[in-house]
């Protein structure tokens, strides 16, 4: 049976504002949603609210210094070095900004996800109607990216799930998908073995009625030594991992990938070997292949030892600020941060001729503010066209261990602070 390649209309459509905005807009109708001025009709399977549709658009992702950015750097570092082409380009292609609203078409049927699944819920998904869902995992994403032509890609992005609510649960999350196709004689070798890709066979607990033996060990060996190097580079050669089988509508066989922490095993990923019926329906039916998919946040919160994952919504810069400037493979742990509200006031002077050392500032913020002083930063700083004086304003944040402060008592600091500034460093405040 040979099928046609679907056209490159199907190709996904990046959205290229994604990173950039906060929240989209949104506005219920009596008939529809709408959402940055598309419109979706409402029907019975709407249960999109206002407050999960806040989320669209936020891409942390994206969002430089921010800890799922650090590892989605990581990991595509990762698969660019270990899957070099002859010229020594990486060949995977990485789409981190494609729309999470998706068609449920591409959420399930393309991944030939029953009818009867239990993850097509409405109590499992959000649905904005019959036809369009937030997706629930990246996999969206396959068909459509293998239809267009590509052999090597990774999708990484937001995902949405109806579900508990505690420490390591929250309605939005982030995940990493990876796909590799393999024309024979890229998994062959073709000079020395007579082997085929494909026999008109059974379906075994280790293969697919469609691959040979050999086609779906190679597979399964080349994807279980890609998934086990990226684990160690994530967490170091000495963390503890092991495979167990599982079920998954799109691949077969399939796996999970756990991980030892603290004496409990995690199970971090899931993957396997493509069902070949995906890749006759993309149109792609002389290649087979492997794909994994990995949540990101579970990934972070055990190589940053992030406690809760509502952290990673944080804008509290407490949080962010021990990531920022990080590279990717960094290690931070981080430090909790009081529950206890931040309270910010800034301080703007000229400086005197000859300048100022900022270490100087932050030692005498310390010596008076004390503990309830956080963070010291210099957010602004210019230079009169006239005067030629240069004006620097810092913003100093407090925050207490035990309690909320009040923000007459942090003005009594504050003052103190200027003044010590300007009699110290013979700054002229403004
Ligand atoms: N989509 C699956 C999930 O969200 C993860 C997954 C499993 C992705 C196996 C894959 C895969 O690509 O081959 O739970």
């Amino acid at each position: 049976m040979t099928l046609l390649r679907k056209s490159l209309r199907f190709f996904a459509v990046q959205c290229r504002n994604c990173a950039s905005k906060s929240s989209p807009n949104v506005e219920f109708t009596a008939s529809t949603v709408d959402i940055d001025g598309r419109k979706f009709n409402r029907d019975k399977w709407t249960n999109v609210n206002p407050n999960i549709l806040k989320y669209l658009n936020r891409n942390l992702h994206l969002k430089p210094g921010h800890p799922l950015c650090l590892l989605r750097e990581n990991i595509i570092s990762f698969m660019y070095k270990s899957f070099p082409n002859h010229a020594g380009n990486p060949i995977f292609s990485v789409f981190d900004r494609l729309n999470p609203i998706v068609t449920t078409k591409q959420n399930f049927d393309s991944l030939l996800i029953p009818q009867d699944h239990p993850s097509r819920t409405l109590s499992d998904c959000y649905y904005l109607n019959k036809d369009f869902i937030l997706r629930g995992h990246t996999s969206s994403h396959q068909e459509e990216l293998i239809a267009s032509g590509l052999d090597s890609f990774v999708v990484m992005g937001d995902v949405y799930r109806r579900d508990e609510i505690d420490a390591s649960h929250f309605p939005v999350f982030h995940q990493a998908e990876g796909v590799r196709l393999f024309a024979k004689h890229q998994l062959h070798d073709i000079d020395k073995e007579k082997v085929e890709l494909f026999e008109n066979g059974k379906r075994t607990p280790h293969k697919q009625e469609h691959h040979t033996e050999l086609t779906s060990d190679k597979l399964q060996h080349e994807l279980k030594t890609c998934l086990t190097k990226l684990v160690h580079h994530l967490f170091g050669n000495d963390v503890e991992t092991r495979w167990t089988e599982t079920y998954f509508p799109f691949t077969h066989p399939s796996f999970e990938l756990e991980v030892k922490f603290q004496d409990k095993w995690l199970e971090l990923l899931g993957c396997g070997v493509i069902e070949q019926q995906i890749l006759y329906n993309a149109g792609v039916p002389d290649k087979v292949g492997w794909a994994f998919g990995l949540g990101l946040e579970r990934i972070a919160m055990r190589l940053y030892e992030i406690p809760d994952i509502r952290l990673f919504w944080s804008n509290d810069s407490g949080f962010l600020s021990q990531f920022q400037g990080a590279t990717p493979n960094q290690k931070i742990t981080y430090k909790s941060v009081s529950q206890y509200p931040q309270c910010f006031n800034d301080v703007s002077f000229w400086l005197p001729e000859g300048g100022i050392n900022s270490s100087d500032v932050y030692e005498i913020v310390r010596g008076v503010g004390g503990d309830i002083v956080e963070q010291v930063r210099l957010v602004d700083e210019f230079l009169h066209p006239k005067t030629k004086k240069r004006s620097q304003c810092f913003r100093i944040i407090y925050r207490h261990m035990e309690r909320t402060l009040t923000q007459a008592e942090v003005g009594k600091v504050h003052e103190r602070i200027k003044a010590q500034l300007a009699a110290d460093l013979g700054v002229t405040l403004r």
